[in-house]
């Protein structure tokens, strides 16, 4: 494991190691193998977890973070990505995080520059979300101890959402019973799961729901937001209805609140899950940069 693109091309011994290493972070039993090294935080589309979280965890193993911004960087002259990171390298960077809209950017890259450098894919486009995937799988085992034979409902945008695409490459490795719930305009019939567009179904003896954002920016054209939130908007009324007494809330943020889950419902206890998500985040890119980063010669 050189680069992390996405999940599919982790083992699952792999996986159990980086899970493994965050335990030991969190519990302050493992130590940096990084400290001193740089890493450059490459955000070409927003976030606030993800690129928090990377910069907690570069921080908390020692490493130095450069923070590269698309507007005030020579990008905005036209300099290519592959320049960029070449130059980034040159003055000294052992490592990038890259966040972009395109999907596959991050392999395209990785073929197109010669250095000797860890990328790690912060999400790009609707291809993959590699970390969000892990943070997830430890959260669920935190609460659940393992994911096999467990049913773990994913429910909405699932045409759009690379953490839906990360997440079920993942959580079928460790043999989870993995649904994808939408309407038509948000199915993908590329993934190999149990695909329903009825609510009760994915919800009925689920372990997990996992609510996605409806991504409004990557939509061609707009959808009958009422009809959703009617049909696949979680209220206290649905869960108390619908679901386990003990089902785990997910979902990766932002939120769109009283869309994918009502504040009602985020308010309550079974929206805490969804902070500790953001929390083990950190404990998780902590695993990934120490191993990454804890390879590469200064
Ligand atoms: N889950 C996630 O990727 O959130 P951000 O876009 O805020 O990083």
């Amino acid at each position: 494991m050189h680069n992390l693109v996405d999940v599919k091309r982790l083992t699952k011994e792999e996986i159990i190691k980086i899970i493994e290493l965050a335990q030991g972070f969190e519990n302050e039993t493992s130590i940096s193998t990084c400290f001193g090294k740089n890493l450059a935080l490459l955000f070409c589309e927003n976030s606030t977890r993800t690129r928090f979280s990377f910069e907690m965890a570069a921080n908390k193993l020692g490493v130095h973070i450069y923070n590269f911004d698309a507007n005030t960087s020579s990008f905005s002259k036209g300099e290519s990505l592959k320049d960029t990171i070449e130059n980034l390298y040159s003055i000294g960077v052992n490592g990038i995080v890259i966040r972009h809209s395109e999907s596959g950017i991050v392999d395209k890259t990785i073929e197109e520059v010669n250095c000797p450098m860890a990328f790690i894919n912060a999400g790009d486009g609707n291809h993959a979300h590699p970390t969000q995937a892990l943070l997830d799988y430890y959260t669920m085992k935190n609460h659940l101890g393992s994911v096999e034979g467990k049913k773990i409902a994913i429910i909405g945008d699932i045409r759009h959402s690379r953490v839906a695409h990360s997440n079920v490459e993942l959580l079928t490795k460790f043999g989870a019973d993995v649904w994808f719930c939408a309407p038509k305009y948000f199915e993908d019939a590329t993934q190999d799961v149990i695909f329903t567009k009825k609510l009760d179904d994915a919800l009925n003896n689920a372990d997990v729901a996992m609510f996605l954002r409806v991504q409004n920016e990557r939509l061609e054209e707009r959808i009958p937001l009422f009809d959703y939130i009617h049909d696949y908007g979680l209220t206290m009324k649905k869960l108390r209805e619908l679901c386990k007494k003990d089902v785990l809330i997910m979902h990766p943020g932002p939120v769109n609140r009283d869309v994918e889950i009502s504040s009602e419902v985020l308010n309550s206890e079974y929206g805490k899950t969804i902070l500790e998500q953001a929390h083990n985040g950190v404990f998780v890119r902590m695993a990934v940069l120490d191993i990454l980063l804890g390879k590469i010669e200064k």
